[in-house]
């Protein structure tokens, strides 16, 4: 019997390898014709990617860039919105170019189309890959009805260093986190045929290293040993093309001293020979041009360079465009490598099937249908809630009755523009759920609630400009601050709770959006030390698109959710959970530092020579002198409205060869008074190894659901696989010796267990 189902799988994998053997034949001949039709012009063309900046509804064909496609001159379009718009623009391609090809239609897809979920940081704290994938796979169908057939998501970048804006982005400081994260969106995104009219094409980004910038200034010099690219930073990229995801994006960064976009060994010895990848890489925002300000030539030089390194797209920057006819006659180019290139987009259109229908994606009454539909809204604030992280809870303050007065209080008590956070370019921003309105709508008129501003932003009007652009605006109020202040408090001392809603607005994280400071802005600290004042018991809502420093928060403030940016339906999601109709289960995927000198700060750090062992402050060892070595909050933290209890662990052997393994297996309690989720996780500690090792690092999770008193046995199944490494000379390995296992809610977990690798 067993027999006989080995040899059936293996037929079927024989049968499966033949007809994608036939396919890709199918595609090589398609391409092959194609392309000798096409002029020199034509196949760089194909390379370009220009932004859709000036085309508008019944414009199309006036556009600049029309004329351009009509010559051949495009490969693909972004920024442009609207099934309506982009089927007039693909039209003009198809119908008046000379070969018609199609075009591609990218958009920065990151956290949803029209229907928003939370900021790709909250997403990551829900440490569901299911919910994750699901996210993207909805994202997929909104933009794919709406004519766009490329997004530039999933974004990988391992960081450490929160002042780097565009932490929101991602999925945190682990490579293990980070790479199931990578999988799970590119298969939303792709889901498992790239023909079907509702999967578009996904896009990692930002390789490589680019979270990784010196002082977490954006855009900033990168340079790390490549013991640390292999071990920490590559994994999620690679996770994403062992995925299959069909493209790739450069960053802005340089790394090794040649910026990623003209780096050769990064694009074609790493990603194409040693990662295998197939599809097609395209260049950020003009990063191809911006190599001449790195200090390595004019753009013809920058732009052959490029091309030589394994760049198949420019975007925006069009350096390929003007300069490669050119380079190609100086002999600083091929023809091969222009071919290639070439071949590489029409493969990925050829995958997308807009040879056989360039249409496809433009179906007028599935854009009017598929999105931003309730039942996506509905998910999106199931979702929202599960991203949000309960950091404090004293004397369970939280949940909150459904009786008395609320005073709800804050810069962003009543904002919906903010919701979304970063990059949701294809949202209304008059759409989101405001928390004023959440809460209200979860009340109904049980109880009172009560509004005040209580501050501005920032103090400063000019910072609060800066950090509310593109139409974000939090209304800044232009009375005197004493005047804002005592309004919130004369509303306070009428109430029986505060709620006050503080933090960042949704522009202060993101691109270019590094702050030097991450704490709370100085006014509503102020602010939130006033309502303290009151007596009143606090609630503190943080919105935040990175860590935060809220060490004094933390030893002031009774209860803190944090809630990131949430997206549409943010304030829904967040009144679900004020009120326990869902019970938090976030873990953070980023540490939180005490202060900012203490930045880079991570649990998977080298124990080094000299680690302080027991008491901060001892001379001579590892720390600091005026603030100690540990985090206000560690990585995998998050409280629920249970609690849960973790019995030891028990191995099933306390050595192991190569091919064997063992497992783990431990005991969850729910010893509250609520059903909840907890993240159990699993880490590992290589003792001794020729090169130095991490004092522990994630190596498996399982989300549970406990019901009161329920207890759950947790079963980790760990093999030589997950105890490899990369060593001095970059091989994979697993070496023999003492390994450490601790299992539990964070990443100081305390249980612990040790077995040998022979
Ligand atoms: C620049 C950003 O770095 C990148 O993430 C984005 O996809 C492109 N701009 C296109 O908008």
């Amino acid at each position: 019997m067993f027999r006989k189902i080995i040899s059936a799988v293996m037929m079927i994998t024989a049968l499966h390898a033949h007809a994608q053997q036939n396919a890709d034949m199918k595609m090589k001949t398609f391409i092959d014709v194609l392309m000798k039709k096409m002029t020199l012009e034509e196949k760089i063309g194909q390379l370009n990617l220009p932004s859709a900046g000036d085309i508008t509804t019944g414009q199309a064909s006036n556009s600049d860039i029309a004329i351009k496609i009509r010559e051949g001159k495009v490969g693909g379009l972004f920024n442009i919105k609207s099934v309506g718009k982009i089927k007039e623009v693909q039209k003009i391609a198809v119908e008046q170019s000379r070969l018609k090809i199609p075009l591609l239609f990218g958009m920065d897809v990151i956290h949803g189309y029209e229907t928003v979920f939370p900021i790709p940081l909250g997403l990551s704290c829900t440490w569901d890959m299911n919910l994750i994938e699901r996210s993207a796979r909805i994202a997929a169908t909104e933009a794919s009805a709406d004519g766009i057939n490329w997004t530039f998501s999933p974004m990988v970048d391992i960081c450490r260093d929160p002042r780097w804006g565009r932490i929101a982005e991602g999925a945190g400081e682990d490579p293990y986190l980070g790479s199931q994260v990578a999988k799970a969106m590119v298969k939303g995104y792709q889901g498992d045929d790239l023909k079907k009219n509702n999967t578009i094409l996904a896009c990692v980004k930002h390789y490589a290293l680019y979270g990784a910038a010196e002082g977490g200034r954006d855009y900033n010099t990168v340079d790390m040993s490549h013991q640390r690219m292999y071990n920490d930073y590559l994994p999620p990229y690679k996770a994403a093309v062992d995925a299959g995801v069909g493209s790739v994006m450069t960053s802005f960064n340089e790394v090794d001293g040649i910026p990623a976009t003209a780096n050769k060994w990064l694009l074609t010895n790493v990603l194409r020979k040693q990662w295998g990848f197939k599809g097609f890489v395209v260049s950020d925002y003009t990063s191809v041009n911006e190599m001449t300000a790195h200090g390595i030539g004019d753009l013809q030089t920058v732009s052959a360079r490029a091309l030589n390194a394994g760049l198949d797209m420019d975007m925006v920057g069009e350096g390929f465009l003007t300069t490669l006819p050119k380079s190609l006659k100086e002999g600083k180019v091929s023809l091969a490598q222009i071919n290639a290139a070439c071949r590489k987009i029409l493969e990925a259109k050829y995958k997308l099937g807009l040879f056989d229908d360039p249409y496809k994606y433009c179906d007028e009454n599935r854009a009017k249908t598929e999105i931003f539909t309730s039942e996506n809204r509905k998910e999106a604030r199931s979702i929202a809630a599960q991203s949000f992280v309960l950091l404090k809870n004293q004397g369970n303050l939280l949940p909150l009755k459904k009786s008395g007065t609320i005073a709800l209080i804050g810069p962003l008590a009543d904002n919906k523009s903010n919701m979304n956070g970063t990059w949701s370019v294809a949202a209304d921003f008059s759409k989101p759920i405001s928390l004023y309105t959440g809460l209200k709508e979860a009340v109904g008129d049980k109880i009172n609630i009560l509004l005040a501003k209580g501050s501005n932003l920032e103090e400063d009007s000019l910072l609060e400009e800066r950090e509310t652009m593109f139409g974000k605006s939090l209304g800044r109020d232009h009375r005197p601050a004493e005047v804002i202040l005592q309004e919130a408090l004369n509303i306070a001392n009428q109430s029986d709770v505060i709620v006050a809603a503080l933090g960042e607005s949704a522009e202060m994280s993101g691109e270019s959006s590094s702050r030097s400071m991450i704490g709370i802005p100085s006014i509503q600290e102020k602010l939130l030390r006033a309502l303290l004042k009151t007596g009143k018991p606090v609630v503190l809502v943080l919105f935040t698109g990175r860590p935060l420093t809220i060490k004094w928060e933390q030893d002031n403030v009774p209860a803190i959710l944090n809630v990131w940016f949430g997206g549409s339906e943010a304030g829904h999601a967040i009144a679900d959970v004020l009120f326990g109709e869902v019970n938090p289960s976030g873990k953070l995927t980023a540490t939180w530092p005490q202060n900012t000198g203490q930045i880079p700060l991570y649990y998977a750090h080298k124990n080094t020579g000299r680690p302080l062992e027991g008491q901060w402050f001892q001379k001579f060892r590892s720390n600091y002198l005026d603030v100690s070595n540990d985090p206000v909050y560690p990585f995998g933290y998050g409280l629920s409205y249970t609690t849960f209890n973790y019995s030891d662990i028990t191995l099933s052997t306390s050595s192991i060869k190569q091919g064997e393994s063992l497992t783990a297996n431990i005991t969850v309690t729910n010893t509250g008074s609520y059903e909840g989720k907890e993240v159990v996780q699993l880490y590992i500690r290589d003792m001794v190894a020729s090169v130095t090792r991490p004092v522990r690092e994630l190596k498996g999770f399982q989300k549970i659901d406990l019901k009161p008193g329920e207890s759950k046995v947790v079963t980790f199944t760990i093999s030589p696989e997950d105890l490899k490494f990369y060593n001095y000379d970059l091989k994979y390995v697993a070496e023999p010796g003492e390994f450490r296992v601790y299992i539990g809610g964070n990443s100081d977990a305390v249980k612990e267990a040790s077995f040998t690798l022979k």
